[in-house]
């Protein structure tokens, strides 16, 4: 992996494992995007940065594929930058200055405006193994007037001209989060974001491209997905001229600042990557540059017990100790204690924001379930919701002018609750000390932080003086310093980011998150599709899962244990069923999972995913992992529905080594009988699927 500038031809070259990314400067001093592909020869590429036009209405096509361009002038695409300064002039040119390479991966070019003192930095940083580029820029005001920022995007990353772009996606909603979508683009733009306060579950801050025929093994790819948990924006903009531009950063809408004289602004980061491999080949890159560059702590999972769906508020010491006492005999690590521990919490109307413990429903303190739970040999975990409160707690009584507001209006109560306004620095210290207490006065080893609201009525926006960048923005900024806080404070306990399931999972939060609850839909089921397109763009290490119950509350779906627990195996393996009410038979079973999981969960969780089959094409669901040393296979393999005559028999592994020889366990009738990787990929491992919602699980291991 290499950074190269030919200064002759004014040319970059980001080069990577399996790719080349260029870009040079042209004769109007513009930096002009050249290519984003499969390796090439970058000196024959200088010709490219001639100038182009086509009419006086397209009077430079190389605007299109500026590298970050400013709205001005010519330009009409979607713009990076969008600036007023003092005097009332809205037109920017950023100009070439200069560039600097900081150690190997950090490539920084210097871009002026052409008459003000308006500076901007991008920044380059290649995740060379992965085919993976980081971008993200910093615009310094070094004028003595002040500049009015109404949009600043991370970066926009041009497409090589394709006869047909194909964008996939995901979409949602509540307790349906990450449903796959894709869709071609024509002329004109696709816009995917969030105006809601944080992620969101309607859209995820990823993208994917190709030419409407890549799948899963094979097809260029291109990618990306953003660093940022609060409003964020992401436009595909396809030109008249076939060119396609996916510029994307924090949502412009209501977040116009002010840079005063002096300062800077640095956006979050937009990353991007390139394969030939597929879909598959892209989520094993976006995985891997995620668990080796982003994610924080161990990648294995403990096995959890979580007690809400069990009680929900009804948390009472006595019951507790109950549910851990079984979980334990399950071959739970880590109990953890949803919503209803504190204050007057009995239901979602009163409460939060009273982070004390409730006297009634642990008369003994938190230390006597806690004690409870680490004599059973767990460890303990805690629900937290720091960011709301009910008009109905102390809090609010107290600080009633702390939550989101206009003065002239009522706020919004969804949930029954509020939301503070984190960017005051009172909310964020009370937030910062209430947590620190919690972690200093009880043994606690993971936070599960929840947010089970949108905003509303984001007021206090500061109009003229200048308090660092909008409402939106510092709430976010003030969220991640305390996460980042806590983990410095208290290195040895694990968080989970979880907004009323997975509305706030991004590559940002994930830089402080130990793992994410993907959705509140626990139903095995369903939950296979969520967690498909989840994997697309995250994971599999940090995606928690849960056995509930069955029929599923939700949606009255009965499943077999073995199907609820093989769908929960797929990520970090939790249990989430009222396991008092289990028979002794269900729970010897769930005991049985359990262990194998633990033998298993390396694979899973340090390993590479294949999805082999999808719910989405047929009655079957496949997904394999292997181990990073490359000896162990771990296929799991879902039947929705058996129709006599036409059960699947066989599914065709991948990524295995052709000659070497793999030893099957599980299988059908199988088990002593070695295999070829190449008879495993292309004849195919049996199946002895049989039944609706009949799972399997397969373990393989290389012998030579
Ligand atoms: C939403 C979460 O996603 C659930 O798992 C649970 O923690 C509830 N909130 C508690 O209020």
């Amino acid at each position: 992996m290499s950074i190269a500038v030919l200064e002759q031809e004014r040319l970059f070259e980001i080069r990577m494992k399996h790719s080349s990314y260029l870009f040079g400067i042209n004769e109007q001093g513009t930096v002009q995007h050249l290519y984003w592909g499969n390796p090439v020869e970058a000196r024959e590429c200088a010709g490219q940065l001639a100038l182009r036009s086509h009419s006086s209405f397209d009077p430079d096509l190389n605007r299109n594929m500026e590298e970050y361009g400013g709205w001005g002038g010519s330009n009409y695409t979607e713009p990076c930058l969008k600036v007023r300064f003092a005097d009332g002039v809205r037109d920017l040119k950023l100009r070439y200055e200069g560039y600097e390479i900081i150690g190997d991966h950090h490539l920084v070019l210097r871009l002026r405006d052409a008459h003000y003192p308006l500076r901007v930095e991008i920044s380059y940083k290649p995740a060379g193994e992965y085919d993976v580029l980081e971008r993200y820029v910093t615009v310094y005001n070094e004028g003595e007037d002040s500049v009015r920022i109404d949009q600043v995007m991370a970066a926009a990353w041009s497409l090589p001209g394709l006869p047909a772009y194909r964008l996939t996606h995901v979409t949602g909603r509540w307790a349906g989060e990450y449903q796959l979508r894709t869709q071609p683009l024509t002329e004109g733009k696709k816009v995917l974001e969030s105006r809601q306060g944080f992620t969101g579950p309607h859209a995820n801050p990823w993208f994917a491209i190709d030419n409407g025929k890549a799948d899963e093994t094979s097809g260029n790819v291109w990618f990306g997905a953003l660093a940022w948990s609060g409003n964020w924006k992401m436009v595909l903009e396809k030109s008249a001229f076939g060119q396609l531009r996916i510029v994307g950063g924090i949502n412009d809408f209501d977040s116009a600042f002010t840079l005063e004289a002096g300062e800077s602004y640095t956006s979050p980061a937009f990353i991007g990557g390139f394969v030939s491999g597929g879909f598959g080949a892209m989520s094993r890159n976006l995985h891997r540059y995620q668990s080796q560059t982003i994610l924080p702590g161990s990648r294995i999972r403990k096995v959890l017990y979580n007690s809400w769906e069990a009680t929900e508020f009804a948390v009472k010491v006595e019951d507790q100790k109950a549910l851990a006492r079984v979980a334990a005999g399950l071959g739970v690590e880590r109990f953890v204690v949803d919503d209803g521990w504190f204050g007057a919490r009995s239901s979602d109307r009163a409460g939060l924001g009273d982070w004390t413990v409730n006297p009634e429903k642990f008369p003994g303190g938190l230390e006597e379930l806690i004690e409870e739970v680490n004599g059973l040999g767990m460890d303990f975990g805690l629900w937290v919701e720091p960011e709301s409160v009910n008009p109905d707690s102390d809090l609010y009584r107290q600080h009633p002018d702390w939550v989101y507001q206009f003065p002239t209006r009522e706020g919004t109560l969804l949930r029954n609750q509020l939301l503070l306004n984190l960017g005051k620095p009172e909310v964020k210290a009370f937030v910062l000390d209430f947590m620190t207490r919690l972690l200093d006065t009880y043994d606690i080893s993971f936070i599960k932080w929840d947010m089970n609201r949108t905003v509303t009525e984001p007021g206090n926006i500061p109009l003229q003086a200048h308090e660092g960048e909008s409402v939106w923005v510092r709430h976010v900024e003030h969220l991640y310093e305390i996460w980042a806080e806590l983990r410095h404070r208290f290195p040895e306990v694990e968080f989970e980011t979880c907004a009323g399931g997975g509305a706030r999972i991004d590559l940002g939060i994930m830089r402080f998150a130990d793992q994410v609850w993907i959705s509140d839909n626990t139903d095995a089921r369903d939950r296979l599709t969520i967690q498909e397109g989840f994997s697309y763009a995250y994971s599999p290490s940090v995606m928690m899962c849960w056995v509930t119950e069955s029929p599923h509350g939700m949606n009255g779906r009965s499943l077999p244990l073995s199907f609820r627990f093989h769908s929960a195996m797929l990520g970090g393996l939790g249990i989430g069923a009222n396991i008092g009410r289990w028979t002794a038979e269900e729970r010897s079973e769930a005991g049985q999972y359990v262990e194998l999981y633990k033998e298993i969960r390396h694979v899973i969780s340090e390993g590479s995913l294949y999805r082999l089959a999808s719910f989405e094409e047929g009655d079957l669901a496949s997904y394999q992992y292997i181990s990073r040393d490359q000896q162990e296979i771990v296929v799991f393999a879902f039947q929705q529905a058996q129709y006599f005559g036409s059960g699947v028999t066989r599914i065709c592994l991948q990524g295995l080594q052709p000659d070497a020889v793999y030893a099957v366990a599980g299988g059908a009738g199988t088990a002593d009988t070695p295999w070829h990787g190449s008879n495993l990929m292309n004849i195919g491992l049996p199946l002895t699927l049989r039944g609706d919602y009949a799972s399997q699980l397969i373990q393989l291991k290389r012998q030579a």
